[in-house]
């Protein structure tokens, strides 16, 4: 295996990115594009597919040829996406019946709210461990065959076939061969049964959906397909690993003890925690999901996903051009606490706010400013309000699980910010640990596909790119953190009173 290679395609939200990595877990070479976003109407996303798949091929040769690496000594392809995305195509032409319709999308809310008004929403809670909601593939599906021309006759044919991203690109690359998925895709689609492990079908029935559209479901490691010819150089390498997105990145981080916690810093955070075989209900607005599943065996986790995370600092540098980028904000934050102890708070409730409160009609505050409120204390009010939102997560995960937080790991982009690092540890009171490798989600995936086609023979051979830069609670600050969660605490119920009229 000395100079082979595991490749991970990484479709996310906003690029498409190819990962070389070599036997010692290395990223040797990436390729990436930008997605183009597709905004139709107020609150709609939209990818265009082809265009994913295009991409995905695209990045998939430049990756070999950047590290000079000849495509046939990739060993396996591991495949992870950003998660819940609906595509819906032709079982004969490949061919999509409409843009995909991305998870942020609110284009099924009315859908989403009819179902919640049905008094669905324990029956469904029960069976997939999703509280209904516009974000999983359900009723997008469903929007799609109700507003597409043709469809719902179509898909009645068998004609149609539904797939998250994972789906869409494993059937391309295999040109249409195969039509699969593996559990932790499925376990977002608000279909699938996380007890049975099988497509729901009282679900199906109630939502109108034909069981002819679903993909086979498979482990998350082992083999999917082979590339045809088209896709990568003539050659046939093994699509051997899949899991959505934030599932790679918990298994990237090798979280593979109940209790273990990862939380990804991007857009939005979504902090997953590993649960073990026995499937762990929330009582506090956690998702159940699952994890991932090995040897037919399935492990399960909770998700918080919280909505604005990285997405606040983007609005910094753009809503109020206050920062010309955000590696600024770290030393501007420093400055900040030294100048002004005493914080200010935001709540960046900009879309509503996520786990564990799921409140939709709030919008963002801010509290406490005085006249001597600077730039910095803004600042430094959006990064912490990061690391409170997270401890939101863990303290409903600890309650939920009675498993206690020993530490964190964390990645994203916001993760690199040594502020930010440093005040989640003293907000948690446990140390939190930063990958050096920050590639943790395609990590995940290449795990994934090595494990699947043997170039790593099981867990204990997965190499250890675990070297971390590890922050550690400040003894001392525990007082003044004890007070500021309460301070957030107070802000959030504050913002709360000024519901979206
Ligand atoms: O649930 C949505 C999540 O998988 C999206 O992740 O990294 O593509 O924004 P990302």
């Amino acid at each position: 295996m000395a100079d082979q290679y595991i490749m991970a395609l990484d479709q996310g939200t906003t690029s498409t990115r190819a990962i070389l990595f070599d036997a010692d877990g290395k990223a040797v070479a990436t390729a990436q594009k930008e997605l183009p976003q597709i905004f139709k109407q107020p609150g709609w996303v939209e990818h265009d597919a082809e265009i994913i798949w295009d991409h995905a091929r695209q990045v998939m040769a430049e990756v070999v040829i950047q590290a000079n690496v000849p495509p046939y000594k990739v060993a396996g392809i591991g495949l992870t996406n950003q998660r819940e995305t609906t595509v819906i195509w032709d079982r004969f032409t490949g061919e999509p019946i409409a843009p995909a319709v991305v998870w942020q999308s609110k284009q099924s809310d009315a859908i989403a709210e009819s179902l919640k008004a049905a008094g669905l929403t324990d029956f469904v809670y029960e069976k997939t461990g999703l509280w209904i909601d516009a974000y999983f593939s359900a009723t997008k599906i469903m929007w799609l065959l109700d507003n597409v021309p043709g469809a719902r006759d179509r898909a009645e044919a068998g004609d149609l076939l539904f797939g998250t991203i994972d789906s869409w690109l494993l059937y391309k690359l295999t040109n249409g061969a195969v039509h699969a998925t593996d559990y932790s895709n499925a376990s977002r689609t608000m279909l699938f049964n996380i007890h049975t492990l099988t497509w729901d079908t009282e679900l199906l029935e109630k939502f109108n959906i034909p069981a002819s559209m679903l993909p086979d479901v498979k482990d998350s490691s082992g083999l999917f397909g082979y590339t045809a010819d088209y896709a990568f150089f003539g050659i046939q390498v093994p699509i051997a690993g899949i899991a959505g997105d934030q599932q790679a990145a918990l298994f990237g981080h090798k979280a593979f003890t109940p209790g273990d916690v990862k939380n990804t810093f991007g857009t939005g955070s979504f902090i997953v925690m590993n649960t073990g075989t026995d499937i762990s209900t929330s009582q506090h607005g956690l998702l159940t999901t699952i994890g991932y599943s090995l040897n037919g065996e399935v492990t399960y986790a909770l998700e918080g996903s919280v909505f604005i995370a990285g997405a606040a600092i983007q609005w910094l540098r753009d809503g109020l051009e206050l920062i010309n980028s955000a590696k600024e904000t770290a030393d501007l934050a420093t400055l900040a606490r030294e100048q002004h102890p005493e914080p200010i708070f935001l709540v960046p409730a900009f879309t509503g706010l996520g786990a564990p409160y799921w409140d939709q009609n709030t919008r963002g505050a801010m509290f406490g400013l005085t006249r001597a409120t600077s730039k910095g204390d803004v600042v430094r009010a959006t990064l912490e309000s990061l690391a409170y939102q997270t401890r939101d997560v863990l303290e409903a995960m600890e309650q939920d699980t009675n498993l206690k937080v020993a530490n964190l790991v964390i990645d994203g982009g916001a993760a690199a910010n040594d502020y930010l690092h440093q005040f989640q540890a003293d907000l948690i009171n446990v140390p939190v640990r930063r990958p050096e490798q920050l590639e943790t989600t395609a990590l995940g995936a290449a795990y994934l596909a090595g494990l699947g086609v043997g170039f790593w023979e099981n867990l204990a051979q997965l190499p250890d790119v675990t070297a971390s830069d590890i922050k550690q609670p400040m003894a001392d600050r525990q007082a003044e953190m004890k007070s500021a969660y309460q301070g957030w605490h107070r802000a959030v119920k504050a913002a709360r009173m000024f519901p979206l009229q």
